[in-house]
């Protein structure tokens, strides 16, 4: 079985790669460092698959931990690198923060996979890198634009520095995966997005203040040139997501690239809004939900979706979960967590 190494593995998006990856017949070594994800993450992925994933607690920053990694899994053939840190807000409060631990990390794996016969390397990037885009859907040409956020900027940078390496390195593929909004949680309601703070993000914030754990989700704003005037973004189940991170390995590992660094797009190539998502929540769980419109928040582009061309031609992947169903799941996990 050829063996992968899925670095933040115990993560949101991570956990739920791994499951695909072993229910594709894939050996799996988990690297995290357990700052926002648990080590019983685990438990699920094995209830799920029937199968746990080699695991090391292990610093990315730790040039040398780095090394010995390597040298102990040398028969390592391709890499998914989900381990970054993703809050927007706190990477403006924090940009030294941000850039050692999603630069740093990167620039120590790549030095590791140059000197393997032959790598596949997976780089988790985001939609942000478009900011606000000036043509919907967005393709993988649109421009990239400045960085709203020094985490915006780490993934800019990290695409770069991956496009740099490639171009010197004949042994090494990569692709760059452009995720619009993740949501959701794995059917088997084993793994999901673990609720560690205050959530950042909206679905997690929908479902908790259902939970009654927040006591009201705020709009931020319904005043934007959009049909109900809130923003409108490209919500993908993360079953989806994940299934298409196997499928990216897969084209690389079978050489069925073209170019040996590359981008998609990962989206539903539907925009809906922040209100669109609250009355698919009260339509799938049966709940009204407390929220009050309030200001803008600072940074938000006004729409964003994805023209998901090129993933559908080129990795012959689309998304096959709805809205509701991304919503549905997050709900049934919320209500697991809190059980
Ligand atoms: C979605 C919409 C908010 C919370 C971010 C990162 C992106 C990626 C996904 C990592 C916006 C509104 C939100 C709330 C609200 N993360 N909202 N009340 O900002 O599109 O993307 O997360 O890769 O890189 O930028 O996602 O869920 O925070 O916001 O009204 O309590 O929901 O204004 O319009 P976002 P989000």
């Amino acid at each position: 079985m050829s063996k992968i190494l899925v670095t933040g593995g115990l993560g949101f998006i991570g956990s739920h790669t791994v499951v695909e990856l072993q229910n594709e017949g894939y050996e799996v070594v988990i690297i995290d460092d357990l700052s926002n994800s648990s080590e019983n993450v685990l438990d699920g992925i094995t209830a799920i698959t029937g199968k746990t994933p080699i695991f090391e607690k292990l610093d990315l920053k730790e040039k040398a931990d780095v090394e010995a990694f390597f040298a102990k899994h040398n028969d390592v053939v391709g890499v998914i690198h989900f381990a970054a840190s993703k809050a927007v807000g706190e990477s403006v409060q924090e940009p030294l923060l941000y850039y050692e631990n999603n630069i740093s990390t990167l620039v120590y794996i790549l030095k590791e996979l140059r000197k393997l016969p032959s790598a596949s390397f997976i780089f988790s990037s985001s939609c942000t890198v478009y900011g606000q885009a000036d043509e919907l859907p967005i393709t993988e040409n649109a421009p990239v634009k400045p960085a709203e956020s020094p985490y915006g900027n780490t993934k800019q940078i990290g695409e770069e520095i991956i496009r740099d390496t490639c171009k010197i390195t004949p042994s090494l593929k990569a692709i760059a995966l452009r995720y619009f909004n993740p949501i959701g949680a794995h059917e088997s309601v084993e793994i999901g997005e673990l609720p560690l703070g205050v959530p950042l993000n909206l679905v997690p914030f929908i479902t908790q203040t259902a939970a009654g754990v927040r006591e009201q989700l705020s709009v931020f704003g319904d005043d934007y040139p959009t049909p109900d005037g809130t923003c409108i973004r490209d919500y993908i189940h993360v079953v989806d997501l994940a299934k298409a991170h196997v499928i990216a390995l897969q084209r690389l590992l079978e050489e069925k690239n073209k170019e040996n660094y590359e981008t998609f797009n990962l989206g539903t190539g539907k925009g809906s809004s922040v209100l669109e998502v609250v009355q698919s929540f009260e339509k799938v769980s049966g709940e009204k939900l407390n929220y009050k419109i309030v200001g803008r928040r600072e940074g938000d582009v006004i729409s964003a979706y994805a023209d998901t061309t090129k993933a559908a031609e080129e990795l012959g992947w689309k998304t096959k979960l709805s809205l509701d169903d991304a919503v549905l799941s997050a709900w049934k996990w919320e209500q697991k967590v809190r059980s």
